[in-house]
């Protein structure tokens, strides 16, 4: 795999001290990735919807150091320094050092915030790494001006991949593929793409409204989770699904088949979980309140003809999908229905959001 393009040709080495600012989004998975190889690949591809509200926003401050024998780092969360979250940054920093051979020159003090609460059950990962991702790629592009917009997005994504695989699809919107795929032109398992076809009307800004069910710590990290597909005894037909899940969503994002993407979208996000439960060891994520709000959504849809429909990441929040002609009715039964199965009555309105932004 092409993974050269990727190292730095830095050209001036005059930047002593520099700050960056960018606010990056969370995203969820309509066609779910679970199952990956080393370095980052995943085994089969994804798609998902870029959010708007979830962000992270991160500043990294970079002073030249004299010595470039290791990285050095600090980095503080909502303004307190936080240790906890070294080693998944430390890991990040020696995975993408041959790609970004700077940052050894420079002491990194990296302040981050989120949008959402903290320990929501929301993974901060993909916004988390992908902001990292984008205040290097500042640097970079301070290091070697003719890098063009689009390098620094495409390498970006390959960056954030190292650092979390949901984190490649953090960086455009409204819509993104990680993985290649035949029929996805421009597709890599190096880094996300904007979804390339012309997407049908009926979902644009479409809505997310994420109901915190289970604020909890996640019972299985996402490094147990994908491991826990090798070995498993679906594990080569969940993928052969996953990628023809991706051919058919393709086809209905096009073509507007909003029923077909309620299927689809059910059916992966129930996989997602039928994949846990029928692994070694074996896993529960959903809640009680987790089917409780999912056998309201389908009352709600047979009984007002609506397009409203569910998805789960891996963990026991549902993700409520629909499109925006329904905000006004959904939003309301999501507020006298649902919002009673949520803990402490929270949920978050979210929509499509377009990516990475600077500060
Ligand atoms: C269930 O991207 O968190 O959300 O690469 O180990 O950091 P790592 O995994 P991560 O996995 C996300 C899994 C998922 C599905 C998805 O977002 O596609």
């Amino acid at each position: 795999m092409d993974t050269a393009q990727f190292i730095s040709k830095s050209k001036n080495n005059s930047v002593e001290k520099a700050s960056f600012t960018w606010q990056t989004p969370s995203n969820i998975a309509l066609v779910k990735y679970w199952g990956k190889s080393n370095p980052q690949i995943p085994k089969n591809a994804s798609i998902s919807f870029t959010l708007n509200n979830c962000h992270t926003i991160t500043t990294i401050d970079f002073e030249k150091k004299e010595t470039s024998e290791k990285v050095d780092f600090d980095l503080f969360f909502e303004g307190k320094q936080k240790d906890a979250f070294k080693p998944k940054i430390a890991e990040f920093f020696t995975r993408i050092q041959e790609y970004c051979p700077y940052i050894f020159d420079y002491k990194m003090t990296i302040n981050s915030e989120n949008s959402f609460p903290h320990s929501s059950g929301i993974a901060s990962s993909a916004s988390g790494l992908s902001a990292i991702a984008m205040c290097l790629m500042s640097l970079e592009s301070a290091l070697n001006p003719d890098l063009s917009a689009e390098k620094i997005n495409k390498k970006a994504s390959f960056l954030a991949r190292l650092g979390s695989g949901s984190a490649s699809r953090s960086i455009e919107g409204p819509m993104v593929v990680w993985g290649k795929h035949p029929e996805i032109e421009g597709s890599s398992d190096l880094f996300g793409v904007k979804f390339p076809y012309k997407v049908h009307s009926i979902f644009e800004n479409y809505q997310d409204a994420i109901l915190l069910v289970d604020k909890g710590e996640k019972q299985v990290s996402s490094t147990v989770g994908h491991n826990l597909m090798h070995n498993h005894p679906y594990a080569e037909s969940r993928f052969a699904q996953a990628n023809d899940n991706l051919s058919k969503i393709s086809e209905i994002l096009q073509n507007g088949d909003i029923k077909a993407f309620i299927g689809l979208v059910e059916s992966e996000a129930l996989t997602l979980h039928a994949m846990m439960m029928t692994s070694n060891p074996y896993f529960i994520l959903m809640k009680p309140n987790t089917l409780e709000i999912i056998n309201s959504i389908w009352e709600y849809r047979n009984e007002n003809d609506s397009n409203i429909c569910f998805t789960l990441d891996a963990g026991a929040n549902v993700h409520v999908l629909y499109p925006e002609n329904e905000k006004k009715a959904v939003n309301q039964f999501i507020e006298k229905e649902l919002s009673k199965y949520c803990q402490k009555n929270q949920y978050i309105y979210d929509s499509v959001g377009f990516g990475a932004s600077k500060k």
